[in-house]
């Protein structure tokens, strides 16, 4: 049965943890949907993940349109949320709200937009007008320049302001908010204060569900990666033997084997 955002409603209610992962194509889409996880985010991480940019910043409707819409042809069950990349929503919430129903008619089911109260009359103007939206708070990759090199947001007093950002979300009509990289204590503080589901990527174990982009958990992401990653797997070194197998067979003679060839 596909995911719809009173599954998120329910679970909260029900303490039930769940996940959320990044997908940026149709094929692994599948897959992480066949295996049953909940809600995949078309993340404007695929910005860094598949384009090989250094930050989110440069990340286009156009693009973050083609890669939702690859993922929401491979899902039959996920909640596809498709993330707004900077620039397609700060101006106006009118313009928010066109490039928000662009992302829905390609297949998201909901869309994901960075800010607390300075994104709230984007998220009303979605909300009303039904399309279910997902905040994101504490790092925000989109705000990179303006953050410099302090990654870990909401310590001391902003702890507050974050939570009042929070708070501003949820009365706009999120359904969602995703926390990163705050102290744990923050993220179980604002988990608690809200009655909509918080999604942590290093925000501590307190929050109702845990985001991970999938190429960090597929140990594809080379190092350095951030605190909260954790590797599931380490695909970096099984492509890059698979490869190494491949040319050692065709140097051989080992490949096309009788098996591999048309007669
Ligand atoms: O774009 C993305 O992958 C994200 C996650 C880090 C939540 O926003």
């Amino acid at each position: 049965m596909p995911v719809t955002t009173a599954d998120l409603a329910a679970w909260k209610q029900r303490r039930e943890r769940f996940v959320m992962l990044t997908a940026y194509d149709a094929l692994t889409a599948r897959v992480l949907d066949e295996a049953g996880v909940p809600l995949l985010l078309v993340g404007d991480s695929l910005g860094n993940n598949v384009l090989g940019y250094d930050t989110t910043i440069p990340v286009t409707i156009e693009e973050s349109l083609t890669f939702t819409a690859a993922v929401a042809r491979g899902v039959r069950n996920a909640m596809v949320v498709g993330d707004l990349p900077f620039g397609s929503y700060q101006a106006s919430a009118a313009e928010a709200f066109r490039n928000a129903a662009r992302l829905v008619k390609v297949g998201a089911n909901a869309v994901k937009l960075e800010g607390g109260r300075r994104s709230a009359k984007a998220v009303r103007k979605m909300t009303e007008a039904g399309i279910p939206v997902m905040g994101h708070l504490g790092f925000t990759p989109q705000s990179a320049n303006a953050f410099g090199r302090r990654v870990v947001r909401g310590r001391g007093d902003e702890g507050d302001e974050l939570l009042a950002d929070a708070m501003a979300l949820q009365e706009a009509g999120c359904f969602a908010v995703v926390l990163e990289a705050i102290p744990a204590e923050l993220g179980a503080r604002v988990t608690e204060a809200l009655d909509v589901a918080t999604i942590g990527i290093g925000a501590g174990p307190g929050c109702d569900g845990q985001v991970l982009v999938i190429t960090d958990l597929l140990g594809l992401t080379p190092d350095p990666t951030p605190r909260f990653v954790k590797r599931y797997a380490d695909l970096r070194s099984t492509i890059a033997e698979a490869a190494t197998r491949f040319a050692k067979d065709v140097a051989e003679g080992h490949y096309p084997g009788p098996e591999h060839q048309y007669h």
